[in-house]
Parts: C-alpha cells; structure tokens; sequence
C-alpha cells in the first residue's frame, strides 16, 4: 500500500504522519516512512539545494531537480519497499511537482503529468490523503515553525512566494482531488491534529 500526504505549507503533514507511523506500529503493520525532496541519499544532497532561501535556481532546473529526486527515490526506496510487502508512506510526492511547478509556477500541466509518469515508471499513489486548509493560515503555522526551529533560511525558499503562488497550489491539489476522487482523500485540515488523525485512519481502513 502507498500512501502520500500532501498538502499547502503549514497544513500538518508531518504531525500525522507521526501519527500514522505509530498506528502501523502499533498494529504491527511492517511500514516506510519517507519524504520528498530528502528520502534518499541523492534526495538528501538535493534537499537544501532545493529549499535554502539563497539558492537561485531557474524554474526548470529546479523541476528537474524534484524529478530527480523522486527517480532515485522510486527506484532506491519505494520500490524495494512496496515489494517486500511493507506499507509506505510518503511525505509528498508526483502530485507536489504537478501542484507546485504546474499550478504555482505555471508550467504545463499534462506535461509535467508525463514527466512524472516518466520518473516513477508509472507508479502512482493507491490513496493519498490531500490536508486542506486556508493558505493563510498554514503559512502562519509554518513560518512560525521554521522561525522557532531555525528553518527560515535552510528550508524557507517556497514559503518566502506570495500569496498568490500559494493560493494556486491549494486550488491545484483540490483540482487533481477532483480529477482523481477514488484516489484522494481530502481532509479538512483546520480540524485538531486528533479529528485529522482519526478521519486519516478510516479513509486508510485503519479505524479500530
Ligand atoms: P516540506 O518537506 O517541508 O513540505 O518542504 C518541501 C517543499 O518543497 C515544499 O515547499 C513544497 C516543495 N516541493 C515542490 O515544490 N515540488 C515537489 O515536487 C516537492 C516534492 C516539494
């Protein structure tokens, strides 16, 4: 089974992916939890090439830098993991190029549809639960993290764009959850991490 969560900056993919690691766990479900951009040894050079605030990279190269990132990690990680019969769960994926560098950005839609069937060979997520929140608030939540963490800078890059570049991305994911219903699942992720945890683990079929 492979999950991804996405989502706009701030929206708490990482607290319930804490969270549904520790349900896997508990029920003994053997399981990876990965990321991108990072979840590899390729990804991890490429990370803060990626998100450091002082990087200026051309729109395409940083495409094909995600891209890469997500070929190696296929190929090295979730592949290998999905055939051994574990569960994987990974924080974002294809649909974050398609939302971020398609809708943000504005590149061609279809186009980067193929490009990201080209990189995975065509492997796509079985559910991906989509956290959706108004992009304000999540930008809050997130600057207020990486100013606490000291991320600002190292991390930073995607949440310093405007309003607008988040707001398109928002509208992206909710347009390929339209697109793809039996697929995605969106949450509403202005709900407590706990209402969020429990909505995720029945739409994963994990409810007690
Ligand atoms: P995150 O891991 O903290 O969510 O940060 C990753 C950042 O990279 C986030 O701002 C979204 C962005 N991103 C893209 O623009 N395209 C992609 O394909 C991926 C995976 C992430």
């Amino acid at each position: 089974m492979f999950v991804t969560v996405e989502g706009v900056e701030g929206a708490g993919k990482s607290t319930l992916m804490d969270l549904l690691a520790r349900a896997l766990e508990s029920r003994g479900i053997p399981f990876l939890r990965t990321r991108e951009p990072g979840g590899c040894g390729l990804g991890a050079s490429l990370r803060p090439l990626l998100l450091d605030v002082s990087s200026t990279l051309d729109s395409r190269a940083e495409l094909f830098l995600f891209l890469a990132d997500r070929a190696q990690h296929v190929s090295e990680t979730i592949r290998p993991a999905l055939a051994r019969g574990a569960w994987v769960l990974c924080d974002r994926y294809a649909d974050s190029t398609i939302a971020y560098q398609g809708y943000g950005r504005g590149m061609d839609v279809e186009r980067l549809q193929a490009l990201n069937d080209y990189a995975t060979g065509g492997l796509w997520p079985d559910m991906t639960l989509l956290l959706d929140l108004p992009v304000e608030t999540g930008l809050a939540r997130a600057r207020a993290r990486n100013g606490r963490e000291g991320l600002t800078q190292s991390e930073g890059r995607f949440e310093a764009e405007e309003l607008a570049f988040h707001q398109r991305i928002r509208s992206g994911f909710l347009a390929r959850a339209a697109r793809w219903p039996e697929r995605f699942c969106v949450l509403n992720a202005a709900l407590s991490p706990q209402m969020l945890y429990k909505q995720a683990l029945k739409a994963l079929g994990l409810s007690d």
